[in-house]
This record gives structure tokens, sequence and C-alpha cells, in this order.
């Protein structure tokens, strides 16, 4: 992007509102959701009918969900936060067991170890793809070791089968070869080496939130495996339990949701590809500027760009990157945001259960300071996607000066 069409741009166009950091509607939807909504609760209007537990809507929705991933089996959920509960709930981990997770996260999945009463073991990421680094991940396994827990990370999938090697090499001295359980609650359609997000690992936990990728009326998750008796445990625990032998309370989605699912399924690929579309548009715009390294895509992994997240130089790292950040909100309109800090930073529980590994992870420590996502939507149009390319190079030229 040359200094006149930069110049043009900006003066041509101001967006009126913000753009949200992490956009309120990440999918969108369409005359066709609302239509089978609509059909969902009418149906439901008869008195014998109602809305039903784990009806043929949900069923469906799973069995496409499942067929997109290419795994055996797909439990549809009330959120992904559930799902992250219910994974490490499936370890029956006990007092002093471990579970390693990266640094840079979403609380979720860390808050899901600790709620199991585990112990939290934090590992580096890599900072080109801000998934963890299988190298430090491996040297922080231990004898207590039960399960490694990557989060997918902005959309783009983990290195799964490095993954899946180490927790061959280090089993556990009972429980055998590591679990691999993935929080792909941002990378629903990504993929990684011919196959879905979802695929690879003992199983995989989705969200449908109104953030992300596809959602289900603001709510929603599943967990993709191809382990039957897992799968069934599952079943029977997000409805009490059933005939499963276990335990259980109520984790369902409803029936409308799993209507709207479907159609969002279907339209997933779609969504995923303008998105990609405005961000490998933007990648090529922002191109040039020596201070920013943009964003990071491994040819064997199809990145969904969940979040647009780049980096600005060490010396830049936290200070000048959060200037560069609040002139983006405060004078351009682009929302910016950093996703992930250091997981810690985000949640005073986290913080007291795993004070003393901060000095082991620098890191991860340096890379949050440095990296910051920049708001992108599918339905930003080419003029808005070209305004915020714009206003970064004009911002960043501005902070080179501070
Ligand atoms: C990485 C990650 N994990 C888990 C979650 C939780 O998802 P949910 O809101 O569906 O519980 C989110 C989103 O908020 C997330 O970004």
């Amino acid at each position: 992007m040359n200094e006149k069409q930069r110049r043009d741009i900006l003066k041509m166009y101001r967006p009126q509102q913000l753009f949200p950091a992490e956009p309120n509607l990440g999918a969108w939807y369409t005359e066709e959701e609302v239509k089978v909504a609509t059909k969902a609760i009418r149906d439901s209007m008869d008195w014998r009918i109602g809305f039903g537990f784990i009806v043929d809507e949900i069923l469906d929705f799973e069995q496409s969900f499942a067929n997109y991933c290419g795994t055996e089996f797909a439990i549809s959920l009330s959120t992904a936060s559930v799902g992250l509960d219910l994974a490490m709930g499936s370890l029956d981990l006990e007092p002093g067991d471990e579970v390693i997770c990266p640094a840079i996260n979403f609380k979720a999945s860390p808050l899901a170890v600790l709620g199991q009463r585990a112990n939290l073991v934090f590992c580096e990421i890599d900072p080109r793809t801000f998934n963890c680094d299988p190298a430090d991940l491996e040297q922080r396994i231990t004898p207590k070791t039960r399960a490694i827990f990557p989060v997918h990370m902005n959309g783009l999938s983990a290195p799964m089968d490095d993954l899946l090697d180490i927790a061959e090499c280090h089993p556990h001295p009972i429980h055998g070869p590591l679990k691999v359980i993935g929080d792909a609650a941002r990378a629903c359609g990504g993929g990684y080496k011919e196959t879905k997000v979802g695929k690879k690992g003992w199983m995989n936990v989705f969200s449908f939130h109104t953030m992300k990728l596809m959602t289900t009326l603001g709510e929603g998750g599943m967990i993709t495996t191809d382990d039957a008796e897992l799968a069934k445990r599952l079943r029977g625990i997000r409805q009490w339990g059933n005939d499963s032998g276990t335990w259980g309370s109520s984790y369902k989605m409803t029936k409308v949701q799993a209507a709207v699912g479907s159609v969002q399924l279907r339209r997933l690929d779609a969504m995923i590809e303008q998105r990609v579309k405005r961000a490998h548009d933007r990648l090529q715009m922002l191109e040039g500027i020596p201070e920013l390294t943009l964003t990071f895509e491994p040819p064997d992994c199809d990145h969904t760009f969940y979040l647009f997240t780049l980096l600005v130089p060490p010396k830049w790292g936290g200070e000048k990157r959060d200037r560069l950040c609040q002139m983006l909100r405060e004078e351009y309109n682009v929302g910016t945001m950093v996703a992930n800090p250091p997981v810690w930073e985000a949640q005073p529980y986290i913080h007291a259960q795993t004070a003393g590994q901060i000095e082991t992870l620098p890191v991860s420590v340096e890379t949050a300071k440095r990296l910051f996502c920049i708001s992108l939507h599918p339905l930003m149009n080419e003029e808005e996607n070209t305004y915020v390319a714009a206003a970064v190079w004009d911002a960043v030229e501005r902070v080179r000066k501070i």
C-alpha cells in the first residue's frame, strides 16, 4: 500500500463507530437461520411436543458436525467452557496430577484444570504461531503429567502431530500415553494436514458463542471425538447421567440453537473464506511496515483468522505497543486487543495457583508484550478493510516518532 493510497482512504473514509476488536457477531445470520429458528419454535408450540430434550434437530446437528470434522462422534453442549470442564473431568484426575497448558491462553482451559483440583503447568508458546511450543512442553512432562491441553490459538491449529508424538513418548506410569485435548473454541473450521481441527487428539472442544466463527444464538459448544466410550460418558454427563453409569447434570443446547447450528455449519466454509480473504488482502496492504511482524501461516495449516494477530518489535513491547493500540482505537476507531496476555494476568485465581512458574516462561511473557489483534470481520467491506490497513500504517508511523 503506497503513501498516496493511504492518504486518499484516510481522507475519504472515517468509521462512525468503533470497529470492535473482537466482533460481537463473529459469524453472521441469514434469513435461513431465522426461518429454521422460527420453525423450531412453531413446531414446539404443540403442547404434546414442546422443546423436548435431545431431539432430532440436536442429533442432526451433531451428526453433521462429526461428519464435517471427520470424527465418529460430536456431542453438543451449552457452552465450550462446560465442554472444557467435562474434558478435564473425563481424565479422572487424582491429587497431584498435572495438566500442561500454554501460558498465552484464554482463561477457560486453565480454570478447567484447576476445577478438577489438578496442578496446572504452563508451557511456552511459539512466538510465530502463538500456539504451544512442543519442545518446551516436552521438558515440562513429569511422571505426574496426565494430559496435554493445547488451545488452537486465534484460529490456527496447534501442532497436533508433534503433541501426539510427545504424548506417546512419555506415557504416564499407570494411565499410559498422555491424553491430548484441544481447546478449539476459536478454530472451528480450521485445517491441519488434510484434516479439520477437531479430528486430532482424544477430543476437541468448540465454542459457538456469539463472537466465534459460527454461532448458535449466543452460546453453545461441541466436543468431537473418535472414542466411543468417551462419547457415551459425555452424552450421559450432559443429561443427568442417563444410562452411562456416571454422574451427570444438564449441559444441553436447545432445539432452536441446534437448528440454527446446522445452517451455520453449512455456511461455515464460505464465512471463513470471506474472513480469510479480508485477512490476506490486509496482510498484503501491510507488507513493508518495518516494525510489524505479520501473521505466520504454517504451510500445513488452514488458518481461520479468528483473530488478526501481529507483533511489534521487542523494543516496542509493552508501552509502545499499548500506545499504538490506544491510538488505533481512540483516533482511528479501529478496535484492538491483546489476545491473550499470559493467562495468570487475566485471572487472579490462576495467578495464585501458578505464581512460581512465571519466571520459567520468558518467551510467553515477552511475546505477550508484543502481540496485538486488530478488528477483522468477514462482513467488513473492502473499503473498511483498506481503511484499517491505512490506519495501521499511519499509526505505526506516528508511534515511530514518539
Ligand atoms: C480459547 C477459548 N476457550 C474457551 C472459550 C469459552 O467458550 P464459551 O464462551 O463457549 O464457554 C473461549 C471463548 O470465549 C475461548 O476463546
